[in-house]
């Protein structure tokens, strides 16, 4: 298991007019990756962006593009994202039925393959899945919408999943997503988590990018030591 902890700032409660310097904002802030929350009006009730702002966002920033998927039919679009500039690709076990080729055709295409779950999806829907994917991203919302909240009980949800994570035999990163704080990050690494979604504690009111994403670093520094 890895010791290194991971933010990854959800654009999804940036302004969006102001996009450029909403992604300077975060390399300023020195974080490891930005999430880009992909959805279709489908298999989440809700529209966000798609590829343009992706390939847009990849010619300003050499920051990791990690994008999540909430599509239907994500093997339709395997090779837009890659040109569009994604490096890592999350899609739903949800939302396709032959989810082990999809993921295998994500890493020909040269990307890192990520598999998500639902709140109501049990680990075992992705247990197969284990050693052909890079990440899995456990959804601590239902996906949709940024600014719920955490649902308390997917930490037990992710000490699960570490355990059956430290078993296989390359590393994989564990992913959470949704209602993410100051306040219960430190409860999230403790399940075991390695690479955490931050969307409306990192864009919020106050507008201050860089030290919310402090505030998120120091929390997991005391639940780390
Ligand atoms: C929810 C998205 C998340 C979300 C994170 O469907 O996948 O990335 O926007 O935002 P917060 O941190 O506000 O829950
Ligand atoms: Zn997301």
């Amino acid at each position: 298991m890895s010791n290194q902890k991971l933010i990854g700032p959800s654009i999804l409660t940036a302004d969006f007019l102001y996009l450029g310097s909403e992604i300077q904002k975060l390399e300023a802030a020195k974080v490891d990756y930005i999430h880009l929350d992909i959805m279709d009006g489908q298999f989440v009730p809700n529209i966000s962006f798609g590829l343009p702002i992706v390939q847009a966002i990849s010619q300003v920033t050499e920051l990791p593009l990690d994008v999540h998927l909430m599509i239907e039919t994500p093997e339709a679009y395997i090779a837009a994202f890659a040109e569009a500039g994604a490096d890592t690709l999350t899609i739903h076990v949800e939302a396709t039925t032959h989810t082990h080729r999809v993921l295998s055709q994500i890493r020909e295409h040269g990307m890192q393959a990520g598999i998500a779950l639902c709140p109501g999806t049990p680990l075992a829907a992705i247990e197969e899945l284990i050693p052909i994917v890079d990440q899995i991203l456990v959804m601590s919302v239902n996906p949709g919408f940024g600014g719920q909240t955490f649902i308390p009980t997917t930490l037990a949800k992710i000490r699960r999943l570490r355990a059956l994570v430290d078993g296989a035999s390359s590393p994989i990163r564990i992913q959470v997503d949704g209602g993410i704080k100051s306040s219960n990050i430190g409860r999230v690494v403790g399940a075991g988590a390695d690479s955490f979604v931050v969307g409306s504690s990192v864009f919020d009111a106050n507008g201050n990018v860089a030290a919310n994403v402090a505030v998120l670093r120091e929390a997991i520094a005391a639940a780390s030591a």
